[in-house]
């Protein structure tokens, strides 16, 4: 199944109606489709559902309605804010949506609302009389202009036995929808694996042969790839940067550590994108004590490491096939060239050499290559330009 909601924080806020019983089991649907959810309750929602049965299914304690010292200094409500990839209320009370609407900060949940950059989704549920309230409408048109999801009503037979619309929608299509929400351009369902950084070929215990690689680049891509709802496992060769949040990282440092830990799961990924600066040639011998300066001349006899990339591509069931290019001059030339030697689906063309773009600076631009077409992302810094090129290879996949 496709985990449309993979790697999304969902901040789920539980008002006071009856339709709040049902929030375990939509806790429940929003983590199958892969969400970590996180809930806070409103004041009178514990008289409709037990705080016990939310952080059971959650598998976190229940953020309380009050402000108090002590929630206050563990996740706070701007941490909350922080926190949330979206917010989601259900049950929408007609209380919470005029709340909403002033922007009242009376309780934890209504001040988080308040304190969010998040998008916020309601799921609206009250009487049919309630629902078809002047005040309710025109609020509910409020919200719906400045831009909140709102999810529902479903329209029926209602716990007050009336029959009518302000029915919330069962928790399978509101973890639907929301997956829907987060659905546009994405890698959603796919598994991707990234090889980032430098290697290091080592000489001797305390020297050896590297290069310039930031891993900046990799990094940024593998961040923009689980953002955009894949799994990431990223191969890391040694840098100074923190991991990515949400992916699996896999730190090597030579160029043979590097091609075995991408083969070993290769075949579970769906797209590969090598992104690693590896060293093309590593030292014959590796000195188990350090080499002494007794002569005047040295020569370090080298033999050539595996193509990482060029490997995976010639596997019989073998992922999508991204590769890069660093080149100075003639750039559409060699990583076309590049791309059919290695057998690529599409190749990243970074142009090196310029003091603005390339190895260890903030922005970069790419000129991107398939079998039929050039395509040009403009200089952009590297976590603007990774979110373009995923949203380059999830749409290349479909053609
Ligand atoms: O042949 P060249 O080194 O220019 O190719 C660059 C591309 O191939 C990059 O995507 C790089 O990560 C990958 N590569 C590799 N293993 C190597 C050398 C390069 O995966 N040994």
């Amino acid at each position: 199944m496709t985990k449309r909601l993979n790697n999304k924080r969902v901040l789920l806020g539980v008002s006071a109606g009856i339709a709040a019983y049902k929030t375990p089991d939509l806790v429940r649907k929003l983590a199958a489709q892969g969400a970590e959810v996180r809930v806070v309750m409103s004041k009178n929602s514990e008289q409709f559902v037990t705080p016990l049965a939310l952080q059971a299914v959650s598998g976190h304690e229940v953020h309380h309605y009050a402000m108090t010292a002590d929630s206050e200094s563990g996740m706070g409500h701007i941490d909350l804010a922080r926190w949330a990839d979206i917010v989601l209320i259900a049950p929408g009370t007609a209380n919470m949506i005029a709340r909403l609407v002033i922007g009242s900060a009376d309780e934890l949940l209504t001040t988080v609302c308040v304190a969010t950059e998040a998008p916020i989704a309601i799921a609206p549920a009250m009487n049919q009389q309630m629902w078809q309230n002047a005040a309710t409408n025109e609020n509910m048109q409020t919200l719906r202009d400045r831009g909140l999801l709102v999810l529902g009503p479903d329209s029926g037979e209602q716990a007050c036995g009336e029959v009518g619309p302000g029915r919330m929608l069962q928790p399978e299509e509101i973890a639907s929808r929301l997956g829907d929400h987060f659905l546009n351009g994405s890698l959603s369902g796919q598994s991707v694996m990234i090889t980032a950084g430098p290697t290091w070929e080592a000489l001797d215990p305390v020297r050896g042969i590297t290069n310039h690689s930031s891993g900046l680049m990799g990094y940024a891509i593998a961040q923009a790839a689980a953002e955009a709802g894949a799994s990431v496992t990223l191969v890391s060769g040694p840098t100074n940067l923190s991991k990515p949040e949400h992916c699996q990282a896999i730190d090597v440092v030579s160029a043979l550590d590097m091609h075995d830990a991408v083969m070993s799961s290769i075949e579970e990924q769906d797209i590969f994108i090598a992104v690693a600066a590896v060293a093309d040639y590593r030292p014959s011998t590796n000195a188990d004590k350090k080499i002494k300066k007794d002569n005047e001349e040295m020569t370090i006899s080298m033999v050539k490491n595996p193509d990482i990339l060029a490997d995976v591509a010639a596997l019989a069931k073998r992922p999508f096939c991204v590769g890069f290019a660093a080149e100075t001059n003639d750039v559409v030339e060699y990583a076309t060239a590049k791309l059919r030697r290695k057998n690529l689906d599409l190749i990243a063309a970074n142009h090196v050499g310029g003091s603005e773009t390339g190895f260890g600076t903030a922005d970069n631009a790419i000129t991107l290559i398939s079998k039929n077409s050039v395509r040009e992302l403009p200089k952009a810094n590297k976590y603007a330009l990774a979110r373009d090129l995923v949203e380059a290879i999830s749409n290349e996949m479909k053609k």
